[in-house]
């Protein structure tokens, strides 16, 4: 693995970024910087796209693996992790980054990826569209 942005899928809890984080809200306006940043991933939180502990009383169940196979592809150098909150939709990130799963056995290493942030995607972390079936409203 290379690079310094990371996302850590927690099993049953939220996405745990760390590195240089940059969380736009769906006008484009900053939320958020910070070199650790947990975002929810079940869709419950009350302090939407962050993580506020509400996947417990939710009931939120994920094993934190990664639905995608394991790939390693070089990441382009350096540079900020923006993570873009799409309205009613998944976190859009582009920038260098590894996405790991909870036990670090999968990693994925790539500059874009689609995250679900509504708890409802079969293939988890990433979004698989359902958050419209499901009327995902955040
Ligand atoms: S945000 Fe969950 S499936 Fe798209």
């Amino acid at each position: 693995m290379s690079g310094q942005n990371r996302i850590r899928v927690r099993a049953n809890g939220p996405l745990l970024c760390t590195g240089d984080i940059e969380v736009y809200d769906d006008a484009g306006r900053l939320l958020e910087k910070s070199d650790d940043v947990a975002l929810c991933r079940c869709g419950a939180s009350a302090n939407k796209p962050f993580c506020d502990g509400s996947h417990r009383q939710a009931g939120f169940r994920d094993d934190g693996q990664l639905a995608a196979a394991t790939e390693e592809v070089p990441e382009p150098a350096g540079g900020p992790l923006k993570i873009r909150v799409q309205a009613d939709a998944m976190l859009v990130a582009r920038g260098p980054m590894t996405i790991l799963s909870v036990d670090r056995s999968q990693a994925i290493t790539r500059n874009r990826a689609a995250l679900c942030r509504c708890g409802h995607s079969a293939g988890k972390p990433f979004c698989d569209g359902r958050h419209r079936r499901h009327g995902f409203r955040g």
